[in-house]
């Protein structure tokens, strides 16, 4: 089943305060990401056949499956936050600038005598911590809800790092992570943010805008003066749609933005709903194959750049999301083949839900969906569950 609720709250002119958002206007993300090594931006794919079986006028996808080996876009936020983390203490600790260049230096960060770092994950995030941890010779212990698939474990195991299974789902593997890591001194990266902890989280979701601007450059390069008219986001905790609201409502043309949520993990949506501004919890049995968007609360201080900016909020099913997974691995004509997770499709899924269910055909008028349209998605995963993967595209 598909849901959607137009937002009450849209603002022409969102006007945010709160000093964490200063994250956003740092000048180091670009350049910091640019010195990691490996670092590539990763394709932006236009799939033209497709487009033109659903009648809009662009499709185009940001291709996160190609991102640093890790087949997610998770690595963006989590390598920005520990950067910044170890950059304030440098600087607290020795009184010296940081240089970047020292992040990859073992020697010299031993001289901070850093605890590890931690944090709870459905899977891409924690395997990007560890990963980060890894290349900058630091400790990473990783909290997991229970029924996490083996190849995700592996995957963050395979990054050197300590794996702690929880008893619960995602919500709670957050709050016992952070019980445990008050108790040891462990430092959290987390991507979600709570009461009394923020600044981290405003880290990463500063750090996802560089995927935004490899989108503006490849557009510039590739000669496209067309501005994107709908940017689709698929949402867990809402950290990487928060990024997208604020990159976007500070462009000159600012696209339509539509969160998609599982059906059964629909915390925006409940909050969109729920009539008094606040972020409220799913109203879902938190049963998806989109575990990376398997989360019960949003993040707080994702909220609100949500709240003020997002057109429209969609929920989608399990069954939407693997015909597009099956969609984007056998391209219409002459398209590229695009390999992707279940969590990765959610965009095309939406899309896919808006122009084939007569339910939506309202919401697919008030966003103006149609033959001049340029759509934006994002394909955030590649196969992060191969096993699952291989199921569904065969
Ligand atoms: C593949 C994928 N896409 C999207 C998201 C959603 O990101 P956020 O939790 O910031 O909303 C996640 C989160 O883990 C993810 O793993």
């Amino acid at each position: 089943m598909c849901q959607c609720s137009r937002n009450p709250y849209l603002t022409d002119s969102p006007f945010w305060i709160q000093q964490e958002y200063r994250a956003f206007e740092c000048d180091d993300i670009q350049s910091f990401h640019r010195s990691i090594p490996g670092y590539q931006p990763t394709p932006l794919v236009r799939l033209p056949a497709l487009a033109e079986r659903l009648g809009v006028a662009e499709l185009s996808i940001k291709d996160e499956s190609h991102r640093l080996g890790l087949k997610a876009f998770k690595a963006m936020g989590a390598s920005y936050a520990i950067y910044r983390f170890i950059k304030q203490r440098w600087e607290r600790q020795l009184g010296v600038q940081f240089e970047a260049a020292n992040l990859f230096d073992p020697g010299a960060i031993s001289q901070l005598d850093l605890r590890p770092f931690c944090t709870a994950t459905d899977g891409n995030h924690g395997r990007a911590v560890a990963w980060f941890s890894r290349l900058t010779g630091q400790r990473a212990v990783i909290y997991i809800p229970t029924g996490t698939v083996r190849a995700r474990i592996d995957n963050i195991r395979g990054e050197g790092a300590q794996v702690t299974v929880i008893d619960g789902d995602y919500d709670e593997t957050v709050r016992r992570m952070a019980t445990d890591a008050e108790r040891n001194g462990w430092h959290v990266i987390s991507d979600t943010s709570y009461p009394g902890y923020t600044q981290i989280p405003a880290w990463i979701m500063a750090g996802y805008t560089t995927m935004f601007r490899e989108i503006t450059e490849a557009r510039l390069m590739s000669g496209h003066r067309h501005h994107f008219t709908h940017v689709f986001v698929q949402a867990g905790v809402g950290s990487f749609a928060a990024s997208a609201a604020w990159y976007y409502t500070h462009q000159d043309c600012r696209p339509n933005l539509v969160a998609v949520e599982p059906t059964q993990a629909d915390c925006l949506m409940a909050s969109i709903r729920h009539g008094d501004g606040q972020p409220q919890v799913s109203r879902g049995n938190s049963q998806t194959i989109m575990a990376g968007l398997n989360c019960g609360t949003p993040s707080l201080i994702a909220w609100p750049l949500i709240r003020d900016s997002y057109s429209l909020f969609l929920t989608i099913s399990d069954d939407y999301v693997k015909k597009a997974m099956r969609q984007y691995y056998y391209p219409e004509g002459a398209d590229s083949r695009i390999i992707s997770g279940e969590s990765g499709a959610a965009g095309l899924a939406a899309v896919l839900a808006l122009l084939e269910n007569k339910n939506l055909i309202r919401a697919k008028q008030d966003l103006n969906l149609n033959s001049d349209s340029r759509v934006l998605l994002f394909n955030t995963e590649g196969d992060t569950d191969p096993e699952n993967f291989a199921t569904i595209v065969n």
